[in-house]
């Protein structure tokens, strides 16, 4: 069996990029959950926020539903969040990181609005995901990872490969 893993951080940082690399680069059969995604197509989101233009999740509802897929392992999870899952479905959990100017270039790419903007770019200067998954997983299973460049998507890589590595040899 495979173990599962989270690719966490801000949205733009990074997380769907490093995603679809893994899925090319790892062996074995693995699945891509983007829980956005999910929740959406699953009916597990209960309402809009319309100032932050995104969707509340139901998250019961949703973990639930993922629990059967998360028992099978080799799961490779994206969510901009990680405090609700169960810690026990993460063997490895990575949190993208990008800097402040290359996230607000890419955030504004997206058309969101100036609120939305400024609450995700300041999410990520004050490393607001880090400390949620520092608050939520053990320090040991918890590896910083930079989105900006194709470099650091080659290094993400890397070490999320080395885990998956060191996982087997456990
Ligand atoms: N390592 C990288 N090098 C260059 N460009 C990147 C890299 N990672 C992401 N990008 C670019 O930044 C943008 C946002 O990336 P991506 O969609 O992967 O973010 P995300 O973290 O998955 O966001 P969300 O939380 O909304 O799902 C995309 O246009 C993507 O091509
Ligand atoms: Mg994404």
């Amino acid at each position: 069996t495979l173990p599962n893993i989270l690719i966490t951080g801000t949205p733009g940082a990074g997380k769907s990029k490093l995603c679809e690399k893994l899925l090319e680069r790892l062996e074995g059969d693995w699945e891509w959950q983007d829980v956005s995604k999910i929740a959406k197509e699953n009916d597990c989101v209960t309402e809009y926020d319309e100032e932050f233009q995104c969707p509340v999740l139901d998250e019961d509802k949703l973990l639930d539903f993922m629990e059967p897929i998360m028992k099978k392992g080799g799961n490779i999870v994206e969510y901009h969040g990680c405090d609700f899952f169960p810690e026990r479905w993460f063997q490895g959990v990575f949190v993208v990181r990008c800097n402040n100017t290359t996230l607000f270039d890419r955030l504004k790419e997206r058309d969101y609005n100036d609120k939305k903007i400024a609450s995700n770019v300041e999410c990520e200067i004050f490393g607001t995901i880090y400390e949620e998954a520092l608050e939520s997983y053990k320090e040991d299973i918890i590896t910083e990872l930079k989105g900006e460049t194709l470099k650091d998507l080659e290094e993400g890589c890397k070490k999320v490969k080395d885990f998956v590595r060191a996982w087997n040899r456990k």
